[in-house]
């Protein structure tokens, strides 16, 4: 991880779950993170507790469903910091609802937001984070987390457009991919990381009921915690320059899907 010490790098979706151990793992080997979400006050007390490590954390409001914040977000980036050479494009939701459930508003709004965030502001933050790190002309590397919805669509939960927006996560890295093989000398690397369950408060629809707690504590339902997702993000950036993982499924011993 030595190469990384010292670089800068976007995480989205750094104030809970796999975000935050993201950013907990970057500070420690030296690399600087801007630390992006909408909750402020979860960002900066993040900061303040990893304060000391060698590398610092710099929170900026961003919601990635809306293309104005976006934008605000990154002007800021590129006046107080400059420019960057990881982006982990990590900032998503699931929110359980039927396809053919409920037709209203709240409902819609599920589907809209999921689509939004899911999809649409991982490419939008892509795009603007591509500039810096080109600005940069260092090594880059974006890793985009999909899921293993973005492999299958089957399960026990109402996961409505979730595996659909994961699909094109997955169909979007490649195109990145191949776009950025048609630059001259490119530096940047992209990579689709896809955990299978984690622990996390995405799940709270699903995981924290009672029933599944106690089936997650008596191993019954495997599932991994946001630090095993982060060290294989360490292990993606552990291989060298020319060496491309271009897509790394992650799921516990024994998962259903
Ligand atoms: N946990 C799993 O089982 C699992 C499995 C496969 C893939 N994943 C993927 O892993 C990624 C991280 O999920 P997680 O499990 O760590 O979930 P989490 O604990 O709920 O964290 C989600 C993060 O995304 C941020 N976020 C949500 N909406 C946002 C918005 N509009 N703008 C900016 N940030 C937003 C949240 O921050 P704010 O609310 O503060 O904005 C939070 O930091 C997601 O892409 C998810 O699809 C998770």
């Amino acid at each position: 991880m030595e190469k990384w010490s010292g670089k800068t790098a976007i995480v989205t979706g750094a104030s809970a779950g796999i975000g935050d151990a993201i950013v907990r793992d970057f500070v420690k080997h030296g690399i600087n993170v801007v630390a992006m979400a909408r909750r402020m006050d979860r960002l900066e007390s993040l900061r303040d507790q990893l304060k000391d490590e060698a590398g610092k954390v710099i929170p900026i409001k961003c919601d990635v469903a809306d293309k104005a914040s976006i934008d605000a977000a990154f002007e800021k980036i590129e006046k107080e910091v400059g420019t960057i050479q990881i982006l982990v494009n990590n900032a998503g939701i699931c929110l359980m609802a039927d396809i053919f459930g409920e037709d209203d508003d709240k409902t819609d709004e599920i589907f809209t937001s999921t689509i939004n965030i899911n999809f649409l502001g991982l490419v939008r933050v892509a795009r603007k984070s591509f500039k810096l790190i080109k600005k940069s002309e260092d090594y880059g590397i974006i890793i985009n987390i999909g899921s293993v919805f973005g492999h299958i669509s089957s399960s026990d939960y109402a996961l409505n457009v979730y595996p659909g927006t994961k699909h094109a996560v997955r169909a979007v890295t490649e195109s990145m991919r191949q776009e950025l093989n048609k630059l001259k000398n490119s530096k940047i690397r992209v990579c689709e990381l896809c955990p299978g369950a984690v622990i996390t408060e995405i799940g709270r629809d699903s995981f924290n009921t009672p029933e599944m707690k106690a089936l997650i504590e008596s191993g019954t339902i495997p599932i991994l915690k946001s630090c095993h997702i982060s060290q294989t993000v360490m292990f993606i950036l552990i291989t060298p320059y020319e060496v491309n993982i271009t897509e790394m499924i992650v799921k516990p011993v024994g998962e259903k899907y």
